[in-house]
């Protein structure tokens, strides 16, 4: 059978579905699943919060019956391997389902391919490349953990009207309004972590975090490029690393255990867990020692009162992005979200690893001191094209993307 207009609709529905659970299904990818039957939905599922279990099986047992001589529509190939769950496709199979329609083939090597040559074995017909640029965006995370050894990296700026995103010692300067601030918040929420310079750390002292009524269980990992332990012991996001994790990339040349260990990505996927506090006395601080600019305190001591308060410290050359990057892969971080500031989102470009870029552009004006945006619309690299534009309030939301 030939893909119909029917076929595209449902799979944009299933596309839909997926993004529910963007960042919240681990190192699994969020895929989503429709059994249709007679131009019927009986049967819908995305993979479950933590990855397991997959969207098939859920759908399937959701159609239960219906399912027999129905089609499914999933956004990624079905799996074929015995993993920790059984195979999907052996799932599709079982229930009778007449046809498959894919959007995006796996690219695991467990599965490439096969997951498709089992359903077709089966006597199943099997459609895939449905909607695939809109799949593959779907699953950048996944896509690109698996094809590249890395998190899909987004970059997003906000940029004054004369081309600023931030005045000298002035802190957090409100660029855009609150309909752009929400949006932020809601690609935070699918994200799976968060990365600033310390730069902004201290200027800024933000919180990172969802604060969206409902999202706040998502709430990235947060990140911070520290070479030298410069995090302040009375910023936000001190003060809540025991709520939502924060991990600070120091340099290799300050790590107690000596300057080569810390460099591989092994050192940072030895863990896969987001944080493990270091619990015990915090040699060195006094009481209301956390008040202690972390300047004024030693090395060792700084080390100390971080790990105490719940912050992870990694050491790992923070100005290197292409050895950082594999290195929170390994842990099974997908997407990492840029949020500056200059240097750092500079950092990223110069690097080639950025993937997408958002640039919200607001008619605010900075004036003196005004913090030069490393980037505006009339200089996006080369390599991005434009995917969209939206208006949020009085704020102009361009976006740009690589081929995955
Ligand atoms: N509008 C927005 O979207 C947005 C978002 C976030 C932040 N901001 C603003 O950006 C400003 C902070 O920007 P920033 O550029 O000063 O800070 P940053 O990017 O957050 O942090 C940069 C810090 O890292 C150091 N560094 C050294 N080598 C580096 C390297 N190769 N790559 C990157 N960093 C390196 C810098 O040290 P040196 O100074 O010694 O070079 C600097 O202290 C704040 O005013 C904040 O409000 C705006």
């Amino acid at each position: 059978m030939s893909v119909t207009p029917h076929d595209e609709s449902f799979m944009a529905a299933a596309i839909r579905l997926s993004r529910r659970h963007l960042g919240r299904t681990a190192t699994n990818p969020s895929v989503g699943c429709l059994i249709v039957r007679d131009g019927v939905v009986v049967g819908q599922a995305v993979t479950a919060v933590g990855g397991r279990p997959h969207a098939e099986p859920q759908a399937l047992a959701e159609a239960g019956a219906a399912a027999r001589g129905a089609t499914a529509y999933v956004t990624l190939e079905p799996c074929s391997h015995h993993g920790k769950t059984p195979p999907c496709a052996e799932a599709l199979i079982a229930y009778g389902v007449a046809r498959v329609v894919i959007s995006v083939t796996d690219p695991d090597p467990r599965v490439s391919g096969r997951g498709i040559a089992m359903l077709r074995e089966a006597g199943i017909e099997v459609d895939a490349g449905v909607l695939e640029a809109d799949g593959r965006r779907s699953l950048a995370g996944y896509l690109t953990r698996q094809t590249k050894n890395r998190p899909y990296v987004t970059l997003k700026l906000a940029v004054s009207a004369n081309g600023m995103i931030g005045r000298e010692g002035a802190g957090q300067v409100a660029i855009t309004g609150p309909e752009a601030r929400a949006e932020v918040q809601a690609l935070r929420a699918e994200t799976d972590a968060i990365l600033v310079g310390i730069g902004t750390a201290i200027s800024d002292d933000p919180l990172l975090t969802v604060r969206t009524p409902g999202l706040e269980a998502q709430s990235p990992i947060r990140i911070v490029l520290d070479p030298s332990l410069a995090l302040p012991l009375t910023s936000k996001l001190v003060q809540t690393a025991r709520d939502v994790p924060v991990i600070v990339v120091a340099s290799e040349e300050i790590s107690p255990s000596g300057s080569e260990e810390g460099l591989s990505p092994s050192a940072l996927g030895a863990n896969p867990q987001p944080i493990s506090p270091l619990v015990g006395e915090m040699s060195g601080r006094t009481e209301g020692g956390a008040t202690l600019p972390a300047a004024a305190m030693d090395l060792d001591s700084r080390r100390t009162a971080l790990e105490a308060a719940g912050v992870e410290i990694v050491y790992c050359n923070p100005y290197h992005p292409e050895i950082l990057l594999p290195a929170l892969a390994t842990r099974g971080i997908s997407s990492l979200l840029v949020e500056g500031g200059a240097k750092t989102a500079r950092l990223f470009l110069e690097a080639g690893l950025v993937d997408r870029i958002q640039l919200y552009q607001a008619p605010v004006v900075i004036g003196e001191g005004g913090i030069e945006s490393p980037l505006d619309a009339t200089d996006i690299p080369p390599g991005f094209a434009q995917t969209g534009t939206q208006m949020f309030g009085e704020d102009r939301l361009d976006e740009y993307e690589r081929g995955l």
